[in-house]
């Protein structure tokens, strides 16, 4: 959470660091702004609220001009979002933006103002600002490597010396950061889409790597001050991956791009109708031996943890654990070195999940990462990566990356299932056949777009909704549930069908709309007797289920029909009515959609 960026060149500094801040306010967008070099001063402008805000204070006040600087997006921890609070943070002398949280900035600040030093924030960045101030000797080495190693916590910091008008700093631990490098011009970026509009070429900073950067120059060093010589990587997102491409919402673009996403996150791990991870170093036989799998992820990623789990002990009758890693953490797991743990995260910067797994590799237990974003902590401290392919995923809510996600557990577990005896070869192709047809029927799945607007418009008005299904379906439904809830900002539960009459139902009036998820034969009969429960008691209902499935029109006030595909395979076909219903409820209340309050899409704190 927290966008960093920081610009070196002969561009309009400040329209370059807005643009790239533009390209990060996935990452909070509480407050923003930015510090540019001007006549050799250090020319700060920030503000409260979206950077549409920054933006608009600029044109009034006028903006910086210059040539180097750094910029910030903020998702608050310490201090609510208010201009004060707002980075960059520091004095004339050193200027700072933070993504972090710096755990021990009580005891600095103490020391602190024992010395002398006051406070305008109630931020932990003023602190290191502060402290760096204290330490400069002139030399910005020496004082970036001095601060970094007395405070504690996470930190990808972009920091300003005013005696250095040409150059911006860049230091980090435990919060991603890199240097993208251009021609007669350099960057700094939390992440690829701020820059891959300028340059695909960058350096991923290591833990408490030291960067400097000017207009024609990166040097990155080790504390010590040794320089290291690291590998250029190339982003292969496509340019326009972070633009919304003629969609009203990156939401929409990104349930759009599901077909793709599924289909390049799939084809390169599939050898003739088989799947085949022999790129990642995953062999049949490994995944066969380890006593338990375990999953851990957070949000969307556990939901589709939770498919995973079904499908698993479904072919490959392996016990499978699903956790939130904020949970897995502090319950003492029993997992040991026979273990595998399943790790799922589309930023791969999640701080819970990167705990999570610290501990299954602290007892020996072998990790393996399902990440998105490239070269992210989670991808580089696991033992084993399968990167999906969903490209960047802008908007908040996450649908495409949910989507490559399943996509993959689904191949695992034909997989497991394979080595495990408890599929035949021709079983496990016929269902690897299936998962390749699967991004033509999400293309279908797209197309029930209009119906999914017109359940939404019933359900506007609803202060509370439920969500019902069984078994995969429920898996589903905990998914649909959280979409919903998180952009259109109408309370809603996911519940086990069956469960309901143990306390929920007592919960159902004609102002509770029920969407249920009905896609598994052998289920269905069972959750249609749970809908007429909830209908007889006034219930609206919306049923999500297969095309096949023969039901009278009268079961619920609302019917959507999936195209059909093998049932397994249904919760990538249901999803998508699931996020559309999600999309337009929040487009027609007028919410922000793709900025949901108070959400962030990376994590970066416990
Ligand atoms: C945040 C996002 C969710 C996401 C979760 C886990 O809460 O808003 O969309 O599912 O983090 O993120 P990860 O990057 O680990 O998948």
């Amino acid at each position: 959470m927290c966008g960093v960026v920081g610009y070196v060149g002969d561009r309009d500094c400040a329209e370059v660091l807005v643009d790239a801040l533009s390209k990060l306010e996935y990452r909070g967008y509480d407050s923003a702004g930015i510090a540019v070099f001007e006549n050799g001063t250090i020319k700060v402008d920030k503000c409260k609220g979206r950077l549409s805000n920054l933006v608009e204070k600029m044109a009034q006040d006028g903006k910086p001009d210059g040539h180097c600087g750094i910029g910030h997006t903020r998702w608050a921890t310490h201090g609510e979002p208010s201009d004060i609070n707002s980075h960059p943070h520091g004095n004339k002398r050193v200027t700072i933006v933070h993504n972090g949280i710096i755990e021990n900035y009580k005891q600095l600040k103490d020391f602190l103002i024992s010395e002398g030093y006051s406070f305008v924030s109630e931020t932990d960045t003023e602190t290191v600002a502060k402290l760096l101030d204290y330490y400069y000797n002139g030399d910005p080495f020496e004082t970036i490597a001095k601060v970094i190693a007395e405070i504690k916590g996470s930190y990808a910091l972009g920091i300003m010396f005013r005696d250095f008008p040409d150059r911006i700093f860049a230091v980090r631990k435990d919060s991603p950061l890199i240097v993208g490098v251009g021609e007669h011009e350099n960057f700094l970026a939390s992440d690829v889409p701020a820059i891959i509009h300028y340059t695909r070429d960058f350096y991923l900073l290591e833990q408490n790597e030291i960067a400097i950067v000017t207009k024609e120059n990166v040097k990155i060093y080790d504390v010590h001050k040794n320089e290291i010589h690291k590998e250029l990587n190339t982003a292969d997102w496509d340019v326009d991956a972070a633009e919304k491409g003629g969609y009203e919402h990156f939401m929409l673009k990104e349930i759009h791009e599901q077909p793709t996403a599924v289909k390049t996150t799939i084809t390169p791990r599939i050898t003739n109708h088989m799947p085949d991870f022999s790129s990642e170093k995953i062999t049949a036989e490994e995944l066969k031996n380890y006593n338990n799998i375990f999953i851990v992820a957070c949000g969307t990623a556990m939901h589709a943890g939770m498919v995973g789990k079904y499908v698993i002990e479904k072919l490959a009758r392996k016990s499978v654990t699903v956790d939130m890693a904020s949970e897995f953490r502090y319950r003492n797991p029993i997992i040991n070195e026979n273990d595998l743990m399943i790790v799922i995260s589309q930023s791969g910067e999640t701080a819970d999940t990167k705990a999570a797994m610290q501990i299954a590799k602290n007892v020996g237990a072998t990790t393996l990462a399902v990440v998105n974003v490239k070269g992210s902590s989670i991808a580089r401290e696991a033992d084993k990566v399968i990167y999906t392919h969903a490209g960047p995923e802008i908007s908040v809510a996450s649908t495409k990356a949910y989507m490559v996600q399943i996509s993959v557990m689904y191949l695992l577990a034909f997989e497991i299932a394979y080595a495990n005896g408890k599929i035949t070869r021709e079983q496990c192709e016929e269902y690897t056949r299936n998962l390749e047809e699967m991004p033509d029927i999400i293309e279908e799945a797209i197309l029930l777009n209009e119906k999914c607007q017109f359940v939404a418009s019933k359900l506007i008005n609803a202060d509370s909704l439920l969500y019902i299904g069984r078994g995969l379906d429920y898996a589903l439904s905990m998914e649909g549930s959280l979409k919903l809830k998180e952009i259109s900002y109408i309370h809603s539960e996911s519940y086990a069908a069956g469960e309901l009459k143990h306390g929920t139902i007592s919960l159902i009036t004609d102002e509770m709309p029920v969407i249920a998820v009905a896609t598994q034969q052998d289920l269905v009969e069972k959750t249609i007797s749970n809908i007429k429960e909830v209908k007889a008691r006034g219930a609206m209902v919306i049923l999500i289920c297969a095309q096949e499935v023969e039901i009278e029109d009268s079961v619920a006030d609302e019917i959507i029909r999936l195209p059909q595909a093998e049932q397994l395979l249904m919760p990538m076909v249901a999803a998508v009515p699931l996020q559309l219903v999600a999309y337009y409820t929040s487009v027609l209340k007028g919410n922000d959609v793709d900025k949901p309050r108070n959400l962030a899409k990376s994590v970066t704190v416990e």
